[in-house]
């Protein structure tokens, strides 16, 4: 049985004074049985995680890099990420993809490296417009797996999660049988490449998620759940989706 999880990312919002929406948040009295999971920007992890301490909320990062320490100005390790109260972590958005130039190689790095500090790795993949349009999108997402997806994965340690690059803040949402069909495809993928292990592989969808679409997407099939963006930086806007599981 997967637990079900709601995750969202902030990205690069979110000031000190934002951190009362956890508060609210939490108020709204979530399902234990549930998963809840805030990313904030890494400069409110640590506030974030303090806050949320003996709750249901779980923090996590955005991005870490696949060292455990050295020469890497800006950077951040995910044992210092845990350190600083995370517990999971986002790899291979396909924002750092295009403005970081992050390829599968470096993703799948950055997701071992995750997973070997004790973090839970959510490991995006998805296509373009231009791939879906020219009947690429299986292809392109079974590439991103071979290429991304880590030797060693448990059910515990490896989400991932399908976001369709046109998808993302455009308010454009994938149908239900699109994500339907990405889904099954990525449980089959899981399996033959981890046996049984990759049944309990959570596979979220992301991409324009609102209150308004959550339910209808998370009763398709393989939907474990959601990677929300904008309509996770406001309680009022997350909570009714973390309802809908
Ligand atoms: O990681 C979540 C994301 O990329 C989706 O963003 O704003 O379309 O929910 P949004």
């Amino acid at each position: 049985m997967r637990r079900k999880l709601a995750a969202g990312n902030w990205k690069m919002n979110g000031l000190g004074a934002n951190l009362a929406e956890l508060s609210a948040l939490l108020a709204a009295q979530p399902d234990p049985a549930c998963e809840m999971l805030i990313c904030p920007p890494a400069t409110l992890i640590h506030r974030a995680a303090a806050q949320a301490q003996g709750s249901t909320l779980r923090i996590g990062a955005q991005d870490c890099h696949a060292a455990t320490s050295g020469a890497h100005t800006g950077d951040l390790s995910a044992e210092m990420l845990r350190d600083a109260g995370a517990t999971h972590v986002i790899t291979g958005h396909s924002e750092r993809r295009a403005d970081h130039g992050e390829s599968d190689a470096i993703v799948r790095a950055k997701t071992e490296a995750a997973i070997a500090a004790g973090l839970t790795a959510i490991l995006c993949l998805g296509e373009s417009l231009g791939d879906r349009q020219a009947g690429r999108t299986l292809d392109v997402i079974r590439a991103q797996l071979a290429g991304s997806l880590p030797d060693q994965a448990g059910g515990a340690t490896l989400v991932v999660a399908y976001e369709p690059i046109w998808a993302i803040g455009t308010g454009q949402v994938a149908t239900l049988d699109q994500i339907g069909e990405v889904h099954a495809f990525l449980r089959a993928e899981l399996v033959a490449r981890y046996g049984e292990t990759g049944n309990a592989i959570r596979l979220l969808y992301g991409g324009s998620v609102k209150h308004a679409n959550a339910a209808e997407i998370f009763a398709v099939k393989d939907v474990d759940g959601a990677l929300v963006g904008g309509a996770s930086l406001t309680a009022a806007d997350f909570a009714p989706i973390v309802a809908a599981l």
